[in-house]
């Protein structure tokens, strides 16, 4: 008999080959996917870091945590022995499909620089997203990397990429691309093999967003590993300090010092007792304090700590 409880998912994220970082632009999605990744080389293993940018030019602030903002390569470049980076675009793996379906290198470069092609590619709504997965299929191929941690462009597109299988085995079952795109779908949705990390910050709009957002990666059959509330302020009261300082603030409306930064950090505090009270079970929490005045590179540094200090595993 099936039991009616739900068993616990009590493995690792790094367990897992896949992950996918997503979450609205700007709540540190590359930091964290910098982060991820930087954590699990440390911890020994092999690992792939890309980036999807909406094309070869595009600067990667990913990449540019590795020193590579500006890499424009179709292949994974070594960044150290064992760390690889690359960079996911619709135009490559446009270029891929085409190589693997005509086999003519030379009529597929020419092809893929005429304007004409590569606009007629890029109108379609489906196509960048067909692009972007069929390379991510092609860097999944790759059995040596342990770890495919992917930074994903802004929420939609996350989502556009994660519900492209379906749509597209309606139309091309099988095939190259249906094959591609099979193959993608598995690898997203089998809990054993990939999953994704959304990232949020303290706040209460995008924690209801990211909130919604699992539950779209969830009918999408996409398992969500963890949400990373990401830019906790630092809270330097105590509750008896707070006590006072809101006496004192009671019934004054000048301006003063600081009152905006206080305001915050109380919305901050209010938002991540939503975010504890509602992640669903089986969905590690992860908190990534603010650290204030640091650059990219210390900020970095910091992220890893954390998120190494923390083995994602599932809450319960
Ligand atoms: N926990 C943090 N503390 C301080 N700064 C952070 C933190 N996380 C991210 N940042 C900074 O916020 C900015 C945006 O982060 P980024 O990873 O590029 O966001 P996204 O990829 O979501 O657009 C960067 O300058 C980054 O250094
Ligand atoms: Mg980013």
């Amino acid at each position: 008999m099936r039991s009616v409880f739900r068993v616990p998912d009590r493995q690792s994220i790094w367990d897992r080959r896949l992950i996918l970082v997503t979450g609205k632009g700007g709540v540190g999605k590359s930091v964290v996917t910098a982060g991820l990744a930087r954590a699990a080389h440390k911890a020994g293993k092999r690992v792939l870091v890309a980036e999807v940018t909406p094309d070869v030019s595009t600067f990667s602030r990913l990449l540019n945590h590795f020193g590579h903002a500006m890499n424009k390569g179709e292949d994974p470049f070594e960044i150290e022995p064992r760390l690889f980076g690359a960079r996911i675009t619709p135009s490559t793996g446009h270029r891929l499909f085409l190589r693997a379906a005509l086999r003519v290198r030379i009529l597929v470069d020419t092809a893929m620089r005429s304007a004409a092609l590569t606009r007629f590619l890029m109108a379609a709504p489906t196509f960048p997203e067909i692009g972007a997965l069929y390379q991510l299929v092609s860097l999944l191929r790759d059995a040596s990397f342990d770890h495919v941690i992917v930074d994903l462009p802004a929420t939609g597109h996350a989502l556009a990429l994660a519900s492209l299988p379906k749509t597209v085995l309606r139309i091309v079952p099988s095939g190259l691309i249906g094959d591609a795109i099979r193959e993608g779908l598995e690898t997203m949705t089998d809990p054993a093999k990939g999953g994704a990390v959304v990232v949020t910050l303290p706040e209460s709009m995008p924690i209801t967003e990211s909130l919604e957002l699992c539950e779209s990666l969830k009918k999408l059959s996409i398992p969500v590993r963890a949400i990373v509330l990401n830019k906790m302020p630092r809270d330097p009261f105590t509750g008896e300090e707070k006590a006072e300082l809101e006496a004192h603030l009671s019934g004054r409306t000048e301006p003063l010092l600081g009152i905006r930064e206080y305001k915050k950090l109380k919305r901050a505090i209010v938002a991540r007792e939503t975010f504890r009270a509602s992640v669903p079970p089986g969905i590690k929490r992860v908190e990534i304090p603010l650290f204030e005045g640091k650059d990219d590179r210390a900020v970095l540094s910091e992220v890893t700590g954390t998120i190494s200090a923390v083995d994602l595993e599932a809450r319960r």
